[in-house]
């Protein structure tokens, strides 16, 4: 069913320069022609342990994953109060819902008699309660305990005091995050609110969720992060697919705190393409990639958005999820064509070909090769990303 659609029947088709907020425009407005990029050259390495070693894993976890909050789902997969879906990326049973205020919260998915998983699937499901598979003990989606089966066989069962355990939550430029450590007071200082801004105007809270996939990936989840932080693969690993598509050019990078926003122009690039038609969809043009504190990347393309949270499980493990996100659910058999191929297409080039280069790249950091990685003027960003990581260790 075409939720989004009911709820918003004026949604946009394209985004125009025009639908971006100034700060984007700017950065759009800063990008050379092609033929005038310049790469400076650089110097920077990271030592093999931080893509391997459990020392640093649990460095992260402990100082990032699970101090501040993260990403856990989009607010476009539940877009409609009543709407709940479980998760365990991070490997904590999570249960998200819309309440009927329409707010968004998050609970352990967990029953309070002894611990069962209230939802067992992760598909989205509209109810106003859930029912535990073991005795049947029900709960609202605001997390009240409301029913127990034979209650009377229960001595002094307070339910006030058994509802589900709640966790902080909220929404960000269409990105829920939740404290996964249940601290009450959870530090949001992390998130900008100019990429919540840039997300807004890339139509990310209101989009449709098109499709999502979960990938079990075995490689470190910066392994993973890497390829969507530099353009010196583009032309190489996806030779085959987008690779003609892109420059291989820098791109203008803006960092706002531990969040990195890239634009780049697309293939023969000249600014002046900028102001040809008013109308005409941006994402022909350039294309913006993002990672959001700290594992959330978005990248436009000319009809769809790609959404990705990487969430570590071990040194060498990570389930990615990834969303395609379109401005609605598609309506003609043509767009339903364009959306089925686009699909096909990004899942081959982002599994296919960034995860399967993560995976085998994992698998010489294992062994030793190399001591220390080498980054180039067109990797610049990902020293920049890990510097701003690292002052958080
Ligand atoms: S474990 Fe949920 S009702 Fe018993
Ligand atoms: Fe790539």
């Amino acid at each position: 069913m075409d939720v989004v659609a009911e709820r918003k029947p004026e949604h946009r088709k394209v985004t125009t320069l025009a639908a971006l907020n100034a700060n984007q425009q700017a950065a759009i407005r800063k990008i050379p022609a092609e033929v005038d990029a310049v790469v400076e050259p650089l110097e920077a390495t990271r030592p093999n342990a931080i893509f391997t070693g459990q020392a640093r894993f649990d460095a992260e976890q402990a100082r990032i994953f699970r101090r501040f909050p993260v990403p856990v789902t989009l607010s476009a997969l539940l877009p409609e109060p009543g709407m709940v879906t479980a998760h365990e990326g991070y490997g904590v049973p999570l249960m998200i819902a819309r309440a009927k205020s329409g707010e968004i919260k998050a609970f352990v998915n967990a029953c309070q008699h002894k611990g069962s998983k209230l939802l067992e699937d992760c598909e989205v499901h509209k109810r106003g309660r859930v029912t535990c598979p073991y005795h049947a003990w029900t709960y609202g989606i605001d997390g009240k305990l409301i029913g127990v089966a034979r209650n009377e066989a229960f001595l002094n069962l307070d339910k006030d005091k058994r509802g589900l355990v709640e966790l902080p939550a909220r929404e960000w430029g269409g990105v829920i995050y939740v404290q996964l450590d249940g601290n009450p007071n959870p530090d949001w200082s992390q998130l900008s609110d100019q990429i919540a801004a840039d997300f807004a105007s890339l139509g990310i809270p209101d989009a449709h969720v098109y499709g999502r996939k979960t990938f079990e990936l075995k490689a470190n989840w910066k392994v993973i992060l890497e390829p969507f932080l530099e353009g010196y693969h583009v032309q190489r690993l996806h030779a085959a697919s987008i690779g003609d598509l892109f420059q291989d050019a820098p791109n203008i990078v803006d960092m706002f705190g531990v969040n990195i926003r890239q634009v780049s122009g697309r293939i023969g690039y000249v600014p002046a393409m900028l102001d040809e038609d008013p109308a005409q969809n941006i994402h022909k043009l350039v294309t913006h990639a993002y990672t959001a504190f700290p594992n959330c990347v978005v990248v436009t393309s000319q009809y769809y958005t790609s959404v990705m949270i990487l969430m570590p499980r071990a040194a060498g493990r990570t389930t990615v999820e990834y969303f395609m996100l379109t401005p609605g659910a598609p309506t003609t058999d043509k767009a339903r064509e364009v959306f089925a191929r686009s699909y096909e297409l990004i899942l081959n080039v982002f599994g296919g070909e960034d995860f399967r280069a993560a995976e085998i790249s994992q698998v010489g950091l294992e062994a030793g090769v190399p001591r220390e990685t080498v980054y180039c003027g067109l990797e610049s960003n990902i020293v920049r990303y890990y510097e701003a990581l690292e002052a958080l260790l």
